[in-house]
This record gives C-alpha cells, structure tokens and sequence, in this order.
C-alpha cells in the first residue's frame, strides 16, 4: 500500500503501513502535526484526542493553540485522553502533566459562557485509576488521534521497556533513564521525580484509529533507529507501533540521522540548484549518490521550502580551529569535522611556503581522504609557495622562497603524490618548464604572489597556467599601462580566479568589479587560517607569528594581512550581497566553478550520479544542514 499524501509517505523497509516524514526543524514539525490535529477536530467536532506531554509536545501545543485560536474552531464537543500521570504527585502540582496540559494548551482554550466554543473541563481525561481509565477509554474512544512522544529508551507514555504488546493502562515504576530525563522539569533534582506513574498501556495505544509520534534532537535518534530498524520487541516499546495500521512519525533531521543510511531518501519541498538555476522540485538519494526519481522512497524528508546546493569545496584553506596545516596537520580531522558547518563537504588543505624536510614530514599528513559523514573531505593538498616573487611574499616567509630554475620540483616537495593545485609565480625563471610539468601529473597550476606583468601572464597560461589564486592580494596592483595578472584574467573568459570575499582583503566594489567583468571565473575561497573558529589572540601560519586582531589577520607586529578566518559560507553570502547576483550563482562560485577547475565531476552538482553531498539552506543563504554521501553530517 503507498499513500502520498503531502506529507506522509510510505517507510517501505519498516511497514506497509508506518510513514516517517523529516523535517528541517522541530517547529517545521510541530506546525504540521498541530494542522493535523486542528484537521482531525474541524472534520469531526466529537474527535477523541489522545495527548502527550514532555519537551517535543511544546512546540506542537504552542502551534496548535494559535491555529484553533486564530481559527476560532470549536472545541466544545472534543474529549482529550491523556497518556499518562505521575503518581504520587497531586494534580495541582506544577509538575503534574495536568499542570502541564492545562498550562501548554488548554488554559486558553476553556469553555465558559464567554468562550462556548471552547473546551470542556469535564472533558479533559489524566489517568489516576488503571481500570477505569480503560472502562472510560473503551465507552467513549476509540481515540482518533493519538499523539505520541518518545522517550530515550523507546519508551512510549509511561510504558518502559519489557512491557508486553498486550499490555492495558496501569500502574508502573518508572526506569532511572525516564526519571533522570524529567528531572529538568523538577529543578534538576532527580530526588523529586516521582518513581511511579499511571500511564495507557500499548495495547490501548494501539487502539488508537490513527497515531503520530513525534521526536526531535539527537537524543532520540537511538531510540527512533531501533523502533523503526530494529525487532519488533518489548525491549522498544515503539516498535509496537510498526504493528498499528495507520502511524505516522514525524521527526527533525537530528532524530532521523540513523535512518539515512542506503535506503532511498526523497528530499522534496525544495528549491534545488540545477542548471544554474533554483528550480522547485525533489532530490533523490541512496547508496551516497545523487539517482534519478524512483516510484518510492523509503524516507522523505520536506525541506521547508529551503534551498538544496551541492557542498562548498574550499580550495585555499591553510587551517582552521587552532590547526596549522603547514605545521601540525595532524588534527585536520577535527578542522574537516567543524567545516561542515559552514556548509564545507570538501577542501584542499593548503600548505604555505616550507622548507623542503617540512614538505616532506607535511604531504603525507594532508593525503586525500574521507572521513565519511564525520567531516569535510579532503580532495587533495594545495601547495601554496614556495615559487613566488619576493616582492609579494605575502604572509610567506620570505627565506622560504625558492627559485624554480634552481629547484627541481622534486627536490623541494619530495613527492607530488595527493597534490592538486600549485601557486607559483609564472615570471621566474624556469616557471614555465615547471607549469609543463605539474600540468601533465594533472595539477592544476595557478598564478599568485607574483610580479607578473601582462606578458609574463600570458606567457605563463601558454605554459599551462588555469587559475590566478587570491586576485588582487600579493600580486602587481592594475596599472593603465601594465595591466598585470589582473588585467589578463579580468579580460579573459576562460581563465577561473579566485578571490577572498573577507570584507577585508578586498573592498565590495573590487568584487564588484570582478563580478562584472568575470563573473564566470569567480571562486571563492576562505584562505584561512588556524585562527578560524577561535577568538582574537596569538597563532602560527607556518613558521610565522599571526595575531587575530578584532577577528582580522596580521603577521605579528604588522599591518600585513595573513590570511583570513572567514568562513566559506559568509564568503558565499557576501558575494550575493555585494554583486547582486543571484543565489544559484553565489552557490556555484563556491561549489560548482571550483569542482570545475579541479575537473570532478561527481562533485559541486546535484545532477544523478554525483556525490550526494550537499546543503540545505535558508532562502538568505544560511547553512541550515550539511550532508555528506546522502547522510546528515551536520545540522544547525
Ligand atoms: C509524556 C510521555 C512520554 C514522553 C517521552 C518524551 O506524556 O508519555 O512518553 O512523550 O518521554 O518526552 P520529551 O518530549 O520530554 O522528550
């Protein structure tokens, strides 16, 4: 059986019957779920609600308060079941989940010669005798609606694990996990949660016409795993529902992410980048891949309406977080980990100039890998240096420099095993020999720190330059009778540029200007440094001191700017704000343009067959989610 409502689909590897539906965030949930309810009630005025309580249940009241307000729907014929009560606390407790109901959602809903739409307090049902909880149930249900939490341990009510399927409401001993997880709502002190409860038991849930469970956070994630993986037993009390003809679970994405794995995922209700373009419609994923629309999905996931792009690729990136690339790589997995969340599935770690024992105790460090959903991967090694003009050195340390007549490649980096892309300066002599010869390993070359002037440029892309790194920083500034680097790559189309969009390195109308005479060539990068994600204070960038100023960069002592700690996403925001252009084209300049120059094809696009790492964000550009290989890897 497929159902394809809006909203619900089918979880074939589960049931036949169950439905799970992911959503962007707790509150995206929680709206559609109170709708469904304010829908149960306006189709039929007599509905037998069965309520929850707990954390996940207040965005869900809160929406459905303003709904049947707002809408002014009457609630005067609706009776409420609720799943449960301590014992041991009197009603009028503050901790008691009548307080609870009365305080999240009935309070302003109650019947009275003024308000007779609203609901009546008769009709509002706590268990406090198990027997005549079930007499009442069965006179008066069965429930339409039954809405269900999730606890920790899989538990649903009170119903803890090992109850049997059959059981009916009663009394019970609450499990140390349920108490210490309702010890928020009592101070924080576990001492004053009451050790037993009353609660429906899961037979009586599973009487219930139609039931939605709802679990939002990290926390839950286990839980909903084994209750929609794993067997169908006591053991999770939840899995019962895989029995229930008509369940539907709606979680956020941090509840879901067990789930992700190689089942079918549709992302649907999104505007997805396509074709240079933001185009409304779904993305389908499995098995780490992009794939074309299928019949069915296992798991659909509504993107609210948010924009899906591919992962930002980082080709300039010296370190993060207080990790130096060119001086202890050796926590790179922990800079991929804390990229994600500025939407950064793939990067280029860049080493500075080095001496040629530091290249050869560095490369091997910063080897292509992935760290699978755990972090951004690494696609290779930028090396930046040490071939450069010492005229614009830059925050390379000037006795590092090396001439390439006098250096063979080998001789200064060892190997070039994992090595992607080279910033030299093509106007030294012996540059172009070692363009022809990175060039034909398939690395990519790129001009930079360099006093090229027009004709060196040109001569150094007949060589087999294909990229100019960080225009307009470390380079001959444009002059009207020596255009330069800048000159040659602004006036040619086919030559990609890269370019820190920091606020800092260049000012908005120079990115301006960029946009308008190349907009096709423009990628950004970040270029930063291990002060990126860390406060103002004293770093390295290789063997030089830096100082994070009023979160800007300087060598030490210096007004020199030393690479940034911009994040690649803000860089992304910029450039739509400052050019005006549009989002798709903001996107690209970080995902597609750089997966170009490094010729993968698998990356930086959302068309079937790429790698299914890619974004969800916010219509303003903000990284809302960062999946990697189909999997959520980081959610905001
Ligand atoms: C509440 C209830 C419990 C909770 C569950 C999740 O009436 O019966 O099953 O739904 O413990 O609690 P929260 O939402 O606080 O995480």
């Amino acid at each position: 059986m497929i159902r394809t409502s809006f909203l619900v689909f089918l979880f074939s590897l589960v049931s036949a019957f169950s439905s799970v539906s992911v959503f962007i965030s707790p509150d995206a949930a929680a709206l559609v779920a109170a709708r469904k309810m304010a829908d149960q009630i306006l189709q039929k005025k007599t509905s037998v609600l069965g309520l929850a309580t707990g954390n996940t249940m207040i965005p869900v009241y809160a929406a459905l308060k303003k709904i049947l307000i707002e809408e002014d729907i009457d609630l005067s014929e609706i009776i409420s079941f609720n799943l449960d009560e301590y014992l041991d606390l009197p009603s009028s407790h503050p901790q008691s989940f009548r307080s609870f109901m009365f305080t999240h959602l009935f309070e302003d809903l109650l019947y009275s010669p003024q308000n007779p739409r609203g609901i009546r307090e008769e009709n509002i049902h706590f268990p406090s005798h198990p027997s005549e909880y079930e007499t009442l149930l069965e006179q008066v249900g069965p429930i339409d609606l039954q809405i269900l939490g999730i606890g920790r341990n899989g538990h649903i009510g009170f119903a803890e694990p090992g109850t049997p399927f059959s059981s009916l409401t009663a009394a019970v001993h609450l499990t140390e996990t349920t108490r210490q997880d309702n010890a928020h709502s009592f101070g924080g002190d576990l001492n004053q949660v009451p050790q037993k409860a009353i609660t429906m038991g899961i037979a009586t849930i599973l009487r219930a016409k139609e039931i939605l469970l709802l679990a939002f956070g990290e926390a839950k994630a286990e839980a909903i795993a084994d209750t929609l993986r794993g067997p169908l037993s006591p053991e999770t009390p939840a899995s019962a529902l895989r029995e229930h003809p008509n369940t539907s679970f709606f979680l956020d994405e941090k509840a879901a992410h067990l789930l992700n794995d190689s089942q079918i995922q549709r992302f649907y209700h999104a505007r997805i980048l396509l074709d240079h373009q933001l185009i409304e419609g779904e993305l389908w994923v499995s098995g780490g891949k992009i794939i074309p629309p299928q019949e069915k999905a296992d798991l659909e996931i509504d993107v609210g309406g948010n924009i899906l792009a591919p992962g930002f690729i980082d080709l300039q990136i010296n370190g993060g977080f207080g990790c130096d690339f060119s001086r202890n790589p050796e926590k790179i997995e922990e800079v991929a980990k804390q990229l994600l969340s500025f939407g950064v599935t793939s990067f280029l770690p860049t080493v500075i100039s080095s001496s040629p024992e530091q290249y050869r105790r560095l490369l091997p460090k910063l080897q292509p890998r992935s760290f699978g959903k755990e972090g951004a991967t690494i696609l290779g090694i930028h090396l930046e240096g040490p071939f450069f003009s010492p005229a614009y050195s830059g925050a390379h340390n000037p006795s590092l420099l090396l001439s390439p007549e006098k250096n063979s490649l080998e001789r200064t980096y060892g190997s070039l095993e994992g090595v992607k892309l080279v910033t030299l300066a093509p106007e030294l002599l012996g540059a172009s020999s070692c363009i022809e010869l990175l060039q034909k390993q398939n690395i990519v070359v790129s001009a930079g720190h360099s006093a090229a002037n027009f004709d060196q440029m040109r001569a150094g892309i007949d060589s087999g330059i294909r990229l100019a790194t960080h225009l307009f920083n470390a380079m001959t500034p444009y002059h009207h009778r020596n255009p330069g680097i800048i000159g040659s790559v602004l006036l040619n189309p086919s030559l990609p540029y890269t370019l820190i969009a920091d606020g800092l390195h260049l000012c908005p109308e120079c990115i301006l200007l960029c946009w308008r005479c190349h907009p096709e060539g423009l990628i950004l990068i970040s270029d930063a440094t291990e002060a990126l994600g860390m406060p103002d204070g004293n770093y390295q960038l290789g063997s030089l001191n830096i100082e994070a100023r009023s979160h800007q960069i300087y060598l030490a002592g210096t007004q020199t700017l030393a690479g940034s700690n911009l994040q690649l996403d803000e860089a992304v925001r910029r450039l739509h704000a400052i050019t005006q252009c549009s989002p798709a084209e903001a996107l690209e300049a970080a995902s597609l343009k750089p997966a170009e120059l490094l010729n993968l094809s698998s990356k930086g696009t959302l068309t079937p067959g790429a790698d299914a790492d890619f974004l969800i964000l916010s219509p303003d550009l903000t990284v809302q989610a960062t999946y990697l290989g189909g999997q959520l890897a980081w959610p905001r």
